[in-house]
């Protein structure tokens, strides 16, 4: 809608997890080498997790095209309430095994079959599981059995197992003990630190075809950190709506009240947030 206002070509606070508007933040930058190498070095488990909106699946769609690139095949399982059948035959047509997809013996004997004759052709072939903190304790127990399939020269399927902070908790229960002990590489996102944030926001209209980035001055651009606390997500709709609003008060440059106002629509919340003169139990005629 602003885009012509503001001279982009592209939207560039988009909330889809496109890798053409990647931000290599140190741990975004590291988290996707440690994927990388883990798959390629045969390390078996990977485990990848971050707070909700920290950019997991964006750094599982770069390691993707990463795979694509390589000509390295993978499933990639995304919708973690499935039941064991469903998994199976959802690898089972990601892998695009020749047999029955719905017999679980039969995936099976065929994914081993495809597994051992790439690992042959000293290729490596990877499962990608997101939303893995959703996952049933026997769809999890399905998963670490495939870890478990090796030859004399390491694992013949790399599984990379992303999710939120619960993920981290759940493998710690003790009836996880087992997957946990063969966990080889464990990443972690973290959210920006505020000169990352600054950083981010210029890379994602950079993308988009602005090359100075004006519209946010550096006050507006703190107070855009400490209000999304650095959550990638969070900062593109903050920053969307901030575009919106000074396109429809034809400025070029948003302002801390513009920032105010977008705060109050996507009802934000932060630490040192002032409280607002109703929910302090005063009328709003005292503000
Ligand atoms: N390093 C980054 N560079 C560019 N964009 C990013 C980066 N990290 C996150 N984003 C953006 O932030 C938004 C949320 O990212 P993503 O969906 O990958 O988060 P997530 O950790 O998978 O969230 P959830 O826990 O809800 O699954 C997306 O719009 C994505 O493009
Ligand atoms: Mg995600």
């Amino acid at each position: 809608m602003y885009k012509a206002f503001f001279g982009l070509s592209g939207n560039p606070f988009n909330l889809s997890p496109d890798p053409a508007f990647l931000y290599r933040s140190p741990h975004h930058e590291e988290a996707l080498a440690n994927l990388i190498y883990g798959v390629q070095s045969r390390k078996g488990f990977i485990v990848l997790t971050g707070e909700v909106g920290t950019g997991k699946t964006t750094m599982l769609e770069c390691l993707r095209d990463h795979l694509s690139s390589h000509h390295t095949p993978f499933a990639f399982v995304f919708n973690s309430r499935l039941t064991s059948d469903q998994f199976f035959e959802m690898i089972a047509y990601d892998f695009d095994l020749p047999c029955t997809r719905t017999s679980k013996m039969e995936v099976l004997f065929a994914l081993n079959g495809m597994l051992l004759e790439r690992a042959n052709q000293n290729r490596t072939t990877a499962l990608i599981v997101d939303e893995a903190q959703n996952l049933d304790w026997d769809v999890l127990e399905e998963i670490r059995l495939l870890g478990n399939l090796e030859n004399r020269r390491g694992k013949l399927l790399q599984i990379i197992l992303s999710g939120q902070p619960e993920l981290d908790q759940k493998l710690e229960q003790n009836q996880y003990r087992q997957l946990r002990q063969r966990i080889a590489l464990r990443c972690r996102l973290r959210p920006f630190t505020p000169g990352e944030t600054a950083q981010y926001i210029a890379t994602r209209l950079g993308r988009a075809g602005l090359r100075e980035q004006r519209v946010f001055p550096a006050d507006v651009l703190l107070e855009i950190h400490r209000r999304t606390q650095g959550i990638p997500r969070l900062i593109n709709s903050v920053c969307d709506n901030l575009m919106l609003t000074a396109f429809a008060m034809e400025s070029r440059v948003t302002t801390l009240q513009m920032l105010d106002e977008v705060s109050a629509d996507l009802q934000l919340n932060w630490p040192g947030q002032p409280m607002m003169p109703e929910a302090a139990g005063m009328p709003a005629r005292y503000s």
